[in-house]
């Protein structure tokens, strides 16, 4: 699909068809797309939990609301944005630092500065959870995306209790949890209500310098 009508075809899709299954390895290949997501450092501070079974699913529509999308979508991933994700000795970090020596961007004597850069950007409560849901959104809106292409349904959801969902799903403390995002096939028995409006590219521009 051209990437103007991947854009103008997702829909927070509010009715989902219990009966069209998301099979492991399509959604496998949504989250492997949406990893190819930018994010600062590339330290790609973000994780899923999967919730596909119907007592996962009624402990999170029990915490979410009760948005009964969540039973009637396939899967809904919980999104995880680590605030911990720039910090040295984190495994992921340690992963990214080993990648940036391998692929040459840095030399073994680089890694005070790629540490004390990383203090600066993210080393505050307030920066370490902006570097983490910022990142966290930047993946997210790329698995909704990516969902569409792979012609699946999405709809992302703020509507829930987070420390209810922390505490039902065992979630600790570093990371923040951003998002829902329920992902099935619209149910074409129900009305899909037209597309809201946009800013304008006027409304958009804030300024021009
Ligand atoms: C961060 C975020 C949180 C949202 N939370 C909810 C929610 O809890 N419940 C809901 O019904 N819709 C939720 N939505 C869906 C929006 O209402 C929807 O995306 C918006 O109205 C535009 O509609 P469209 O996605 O169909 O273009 C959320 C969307 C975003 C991006």
């Amino acid at each position: 699909m051209d990437f103007t009508d991947t854009m103008r075809q997702r829909r927070a899709i509010n009715f989902f068809d219990p009966d069209k299954p998301v099979s492991d390895e399509e959604l496998k290949g949504i989250i492997e797309t949406a990893s190819l997501a930018p994010s600062g450092l590339n330290l790609q501070p973000w994780q899923v939990i999967v919730v596909r079974s119907q007592e996962a699913k009624e402990k999170l529509m029990a915490a979410a609301s009760r948005q009964t999308k969540i039973i009637e979508a396939p899967v809904t991933l919980i999104i995880l944005a680590d605030m911990n994700g720039w910090k040295a000795g984190h495994p992921m970090v340690e992963k990214t630092w080993a990648n940036l020596l391998d692929l040459g961007y840095m030399k073994p004597d680089q890694r005070g500065w790629f540490e004390k850069g990383a203090q600066k950007l993210y080393g505050t409560q307030e920066k370490s959870l902006a570097f983490a849901v910022k990142n966290a959104a930047f993946f997210s809106m790329a698995l909704m995306l990516a969902a569409k292409d792979a012609g699946l349904d999405s709809h992302p959801m703020d509507g829930f209790d987070p420390e209810a969902v922390r505490k039902a799903f065992d979630i600790p403390e570093n990371f923040f949890i951003p998002l829902l995002i329920a992902i099935g096939h619209f149910n074409d028995r129900s009305m899909l209500m037209p597309p809201k409006w946009r800013k304008s590219y006027g409304e958009v521009v804030h300024a021009t310098f």
